[in-house]
């Protein structure tokens, strides 16, 4: 990191051990990890500057210029599309007194200045202008106070991710297995995907975890928690068949972090009646395999570790931006094939908007689930109380069809995989713990391939 002669006291980055915090093989875990600063200090610093964070998809960046404001971890990042029409993403901060280079939430632009002073950034962040430069020492070169940009930035199926990390193992890699569960969502369609409606964003008390673990493992919450909601859709009105609320299913999870989870069935269908009927399923069972058809292409829900995750039914992909320990942002993204016409892309937006999303009537009972769970987490007693993530311990094995480690629907295997590769990292000294030269990258060199729009 650029930090020329400064140095810091250790203490001020200090690391907690806390691989007894949670106890992957027992289903154990302690709650403090969800409403301690320290270990929240510790997370930023050990898990989201070394992870692949999601970004944005690739459909955002039409043409040069094209620029969009999102989060790594707490710190505010632009990703943007320069003249090689590469994605670089940006540190959205001025190196000279740190305000923020852009304010702007999305846009297209031919440079970033900053408001303060107006040092100017061109589309790599390069310092490109200073003004009354002439006031500052005849070394003063600007080239070396360029923004700071994410040495590694790569994609899958349209979705830009992004890591500090010049060393990283690259994004293909980190996926792993989980690429095959991605594929029976973005892959649907030849042409690919696109997004539409913009970001819905909103606040959420509650730890980021809450709502990545679920995500990565929670089938069961669904029949209780959305129970009212499962009412309002069913064609009676009282609810869904014994056999369509007690499925059966597959439950996915690696040694990443990631998780899915899906109900399998030979009829699987989109929800929404204009959606189901425009899909030629046998065509997806051809392009894609029977499997993913009868599982993970329909129902279900998965996270990529740490805090990406997606709904297959209805098009949410979604990032749980953390905000201190007890507080979440929810940015949300409704995802399309692109061959899909107008009036099928219209029934699966408004269906997305129907049940996730701030006014969705599933997204409202998983919300209030997470704030419930956070609201005394912080409390004496509580603190001190275990959590139990003993479903389907022992269960973990290998599925005909079904890439990796898996377990039942109703599992917490994703959950205690969640939690394995959180003491693995936490437990892990990070890039920038090390010597200053594993640290430095040339982000032009590592980032070979044109991100292409
Ligand atoms: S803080 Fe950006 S120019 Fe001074
Ligand atoms: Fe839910």
């Amino acid at each position: 990191m650029p930090r020329g002669g400064l140095t810091r006291p250790e203490a001020l980055d200090s690391n907690l051990d806390v691989s007894g915090m949670v106890d992957p093989d027992g289903g154990l875990v302690d709650r403090r990890i969800f409403s301690d600063t320290a270990v929240y200090r510790q997370e930023m610093r050990r898990i989201f500057a070394r992870s692949w964070l999601f970004i944005a998809h690739m459909d955002q960046f039409q043409k040069p210029g094209s620029f969009f404001q999102t989060y790594m971890g707490e710190d505010p990042v632009i990703a943007v599309l320069n003249k090689k029409r590469q994605v670089r993403v940006l540190l959205n901060n001025c190196r000279h007194r740190g305000a923020r280079v852009c304010r702007a939430d999305e846009g297209a632009t031919k440079n970033f200045i900053c408001t303060y002073h107006g040092w100017a950034y061109d589309l790599d962040g390069n310092l490109v202008d200073v003004p009354a430069q002439e006031a500052y020492a005849s070394d003063f070169n600007p080239a070396d106070w360029g923004l700071v940009s994410a040495p590694r930035v790569e994609s899958y199926k349209g979705l830009i991710f992004a890591n500090w990390d010049a060393n990283a193992e690259p994004l293909e890699d980190a996926l792993g297995d989980m690429k095959w569960y991605i594929d029976a969502f973005m892959d649907r369609d030849p042409e690919g995907t696109c997004v539409v409606g913009g970001v819905a964003k909103w606040v959420l008390e509650g730890n980021w975890k809450l709502a990545a673990e679920q995500f990565a493992t929670d089938w069961y919450h669904v029949n209780m928690s959305h129970a009212s909601a499962l009412m309002v859709l069913s064609p009676t009105g009282k609810g869904p068949k014994k056999e369509i609320a007690m499925r059966t299913g597959v439950q996915f999870t690696d040694d990443r972090g990631n998780g899915a989870g899906f109900p399998v069935h030979p009829r699987n269908r989109f929800d929404a009646q204009p959606v189901h009927e425009y899909y030629d399923y046998d065509f997806l069972r051809e392009r894609l395999s029977p499997e993913q058809v009868m599982g993970p292409l329909t129902n279900g829900h998965a996270t990529v570790f740490p805090n990406f995750s997606y709904l297959p039914v209805n098009g949410s992909i979604r990032v749980w931006h953390p905000k201190g320990p007890n507080k979440m942002e929810v940015w949300s993204w409704t995802v399309l094939d692109k061959s899909m016409p107008e009036e099928v892309r219209r029934a699966q937006r408004l269906y997305n908007l129907r049940t996730f999303g701030p006014s969705g009537i599933f997204e409202q009972d998983d919300g209030e689930n997470w704030s419930e769970c956070q609201a005394n987490a912080h409390a004496f007693m509580i603190g001190n109380t275990a959590l139990n993530y003993q479903m389907g311990l022992g269960t973990e094995t290998q599925r005909d069809g079904f890439p990796g480690t898996t377990s039942g629907l109703y599992s917490d295997a994703a959950g205690r995989g969640v939690y394995r590769r959180w003491r693995e990292l936490m437990s892990t000294p990070a890039w920038h713990e090390t010597p200053a030269e594993n640290q430095a990258a040339d982000p032009a060199e590592l980032q070979q391939e044109p991100l292409g729009a």
